[in-house]
């Protein structure tokens, strides 16, 4: 199957075709295959030591793929659709291994001190400014989250409106809906044989560079670091060579002091008569009141724009106001510019696939002590232990990062063979993940016991 593509099934109540979101991706959910049909052996599970069963807790209706995913894992899972206040979470948190949240919930360091099981955090979004990142990582709670799920979505989004700025439509759609019937020809083109460029060739550029090329655009790109070009994309040494060479300019950067107004007067100055500006990174990156200005010079002859310096921060009628960013107003009133409430990730399919991509790596975390990908912990990985590991135990030890812990945990594991271990660090935070060999279960107790005696350590784990 094309996993791709969404499943079509035909809803039969209504007789009509309906989309549902697709198979999960065996790449996403780490399923091991069935023997026989690949040499690996296979995947031992790891039971932990000395804790009751993994508690989660689900907040702020996350997808169903991720509730599905966590409760086949056999975790004992309570799933709430709001939200919790500071004062309800500290009472809530109480016991819980796992906690999953989007970004109205949020983890402050009373809510973290009172949660006294907790090993691991999941932010089933992109942002993960709503969780205070260096407690936790005091705590030994690594932090999840979910940057990539929607490049796809963006991707489309742009395409979609590189053909909608290139015949008009939001301008003829405006109008129709207020009774004009305006049929006209003039300044609206195919986008076949134009040429894209595209500032900022990662994630979601790379994905508008394939979509692009496919609908017949020529694709030249910026980026700071040397990227290998996909199809016959190409990439250009400066963003001047990009904008005087482009019809559609596109931007796919992060928000940083470099990308601070990347397109302002100057770069409008470069580009060519009659361009078009994409942007559906970040507010801060395109200087609005000089694209106003190139808007209404005739410079660009359209702009979509996605996000904006300041954004409201719910939905709502009225919100979108010259309080909010002072040019409001005057954007409103440009022609052929199509404004969108930063939905370029906002799909069903990008939901389904954060929820996925999150709650695999509480699962990798839990079960295996796996911390690649973590937003503020260090990463650290062991290859899985499989079922000719008898014997085996794996320890999970987070410590401050201060001369001579790891010498003593050494010292604790001497009379063990060592398989594998691998240690990492980030600030004042260290991760260590040890197999170690000939470790009966009754021994576990005491090494347990010992190395949590140790004066460096955060939290340990052992698995086995
Ligand atoms: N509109 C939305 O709903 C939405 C959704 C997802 C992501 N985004 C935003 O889209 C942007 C791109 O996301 P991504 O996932 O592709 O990120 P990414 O990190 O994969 O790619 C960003 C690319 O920009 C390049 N870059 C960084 N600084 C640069 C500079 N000064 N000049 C040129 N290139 C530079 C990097 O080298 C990298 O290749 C981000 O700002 C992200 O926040 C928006």
């Amino acid at each position: 199957m094309d996993i791709s593509k969404p499943r079509q099934t035909v809803d039969e109540s209504m007789n009509q075709l309906s989309l549902s979101p697709p198979d999960k991706p065996s790449f996403l959910t780490g399923t091991v295959r069935a023997p026989g049909s690949y040499s690996q052996p296979p995947k031992r599970a790891l039971k932990p030591f000395a804790s009751e069963d993994i508690k989660i807790l689900l907040l702020e209706n996350v997808n169903q793929s991720a509730l599905g995913n966590l409760k086949e894992q056999g975790y004992q899972v309570e799933f709430l659709k709001s939200s919790l206040s500071e004062d309800e979470l500290v009472e809530k948190i109480k016991g819980v291994h796992a906690v999953g949240i989007r970004s109205k919930t949020r983890l402050t360091r009373r809510v973290l001190e009172a949660a006294d099981n907790l090993i691991v955090i999941g932010c089933f979004c992109i942002g993960t400014n709503q969780v205070d990142l260096e407690f936790a990582a005091e705590r030994g709670i690594a932090v999840f989250n979910s940057p990539y799920a929607n490049s796809r979505s963006v991707a489309e989004l742009v395409i979609g409106e590189i053909i909608c700025l290139s015949r008009q439509v939001g301008d003829r759609s405006m109008e129709i809906h207020y009774g004009e019937w305006n049929k006209v020809s003039n300044g609206c083109w195919e986008i076949r044989g134009k040429t894209l460029g595209i500032i900022g060739y990662g994630h979601i550029g790379s994905q508008l560079s394939v979509l692009a090329e496919a609908m017949g655009l020529h694709v030249v790109y910026y980026d700071v670091l040397p990227i290998m070009p996909l199809g016959s994309a190409k990439q250009l040494s400066s963003l001047h060579e990009l904008l005087h060479r482009a019809d559609f300019i596109s931007c796919h950067v992060p928000a940083s002091p470099e990308t601070k107004n990347m397109i302002s007067n100057a770069e409008f100055a470069a580009m060519k008569n009659g361009s078009y500006l994409i942007n559906a990174s970040r507010g801060t990156v395109v200087d609005i009141p000089s694209m106003i200005a190139a808007s209404k010079s005739g410079k660009l002859a359209g702009a979509a724009i996605d996000v904006y310096p300041a954004e409201p921060a719910g939905n709502g009628k009225g919100k979108f106001a010259d309080s909010l960013n002072s040019w409001t107003s005057e954007l409103c009133s440009c022609r052929n510019i199509i404004m969108t409430p930063h939905i370029g990730g906002s799909t069903e399919e990008a939901q389904y696939n954060i929820g996925l991509e999150v709650s695999d790596a509480l699962t990798r975390y839990i079960n295996e002590g796996n911390s690649v990908s973590a937003v503020n912990f260090p990463e650290v990985s062991l290859r899985s232990l499989t079922e000719a590991d008898t014997n085996v135990v794996r320890v999970l030890f987070a410590h401050k990062n201060v001369p001579g812990v790891l010498r003593q945990v050494n010292e604790i594991l001497v009379n063990h063979n060592i398989k594998a271990q691998f240690s990492d660090s980030r600030g004042e935070i260290a991760y260590l993940v040890a197999d170690i060999s000939d470790c009966s279960s009754s021994s576990l107790e005491t090494l347990h016991s010992r190395l949590e005696s140790l004066p460096g350590k955060i939290n340990t784990r052992l698995l086995y």
